[in-house]
């Protein structure tokens, strides 16, 4: 039995521990474009078989994805094409699991999604040195990789906010993009997902399952429940 003393100096570390978590943008800094190793290492890749968590773990440590359109053009018209697009969940340590770009009517995917809004993003872990530390090969599924299938929306007023700041503070330099190129905010509408973490094929996570990680929540819970066994 825990005394008097003993719990509330259990309380707060608990509360400091706590803090920690709801904070963490102060120690990731958030300026380090794509570069999870400088200053704060990548937090750890959680257990492969919660491949929503895994999914959700994939979209926040991304800076970049892969989306694949129906293109517009003449020559390749109603065939896939593909183009590196800059993304973000949130703030560091504070991911939302909704992919947000940062767009122009300029760019040859926003033609083709003009045309077709369905999508389909693919992000890995590759980006990242979690692979090449491993030598996990790209193609390898122990170098995690999701495929998020549905919509490319525009966001609405409502979340622009959001969407701005997630995006503004892990892409510092689109502040700086030509106003006159009418940059706008969007989102992936998630319908499908698909996770490759482990051999077996891919595994399959639905919409409900993604969003309702809550990866700090759950973490919060590992903290007391830790706490409480001391
Ligand atoms: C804007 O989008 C968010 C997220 O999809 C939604 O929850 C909200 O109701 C929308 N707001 C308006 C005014 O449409
Ligand atoms: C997102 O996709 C679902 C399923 O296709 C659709 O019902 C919903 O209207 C879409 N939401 C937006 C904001 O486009
Ligand atoms: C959402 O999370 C809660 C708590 O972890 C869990 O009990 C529930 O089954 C989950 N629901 C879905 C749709 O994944």
């Amino acid at each position: 039995m825990a005394g008097r003393g003993h719990g509330s100096a259990r309380a707060l570390l608990a509360s400091a521990l706590l803090s920690l978590l709801l904070s963490p943008a102060r120690s990731y800094g958030g300026q380090n474009h794509g570069d999870w190793e400088n200053p704060t290492p990548m937090p750890p890749l959680p257990p492969r078989e919660d491949a929503a968590r895994v999914a959700r773990f994939v979209t926040h440590v991304s800076d970049w994805g892969a989306l694949a359109t129906i293109s517009a053009l003449r020559a390749v018209r109603g065939q896939p094409f593909a183009d590196v697009l800059s993304l973000s969940d949130g703030p560091r340590g504070a991911g939302s699991g909704v992919p947000y770009f940062f767009l122009s009517p300029l760019q040859l995917s926003v033609r083709n999604l003009e045309e077709n809004p369905h999508a389909s993003l693919t992000m890995s872990l590759a980006q990242t040195d979690f692979c090449k530390k491993n030598v996990f090969d790209p193609q390898s599924p122990l170098c995690a990789h999701i495929m998020l299938s549905g919509t490319l929306t525009k966001v609405n007023e409502t979340e622009m906010d959001f969407a701005k700041h997630s995006l503004f503070i892990r892409h510092p330099e689109m502040k700086t993009w030509p106003s006159s190129h009418n940059w706008f905010f969007a989102k992936l509408n998630i319908t499908n997902i698909w996770v490759m973490d482990y051999f077996g094929g891919p595994k399959i996570v639905t919409p409900e399952e993604y969003y309702n990680v809550t990866i700090q929540r759950q973490a919060q819970r590992q903290i007391l429940r830790h706490l409480q066994y001391w």
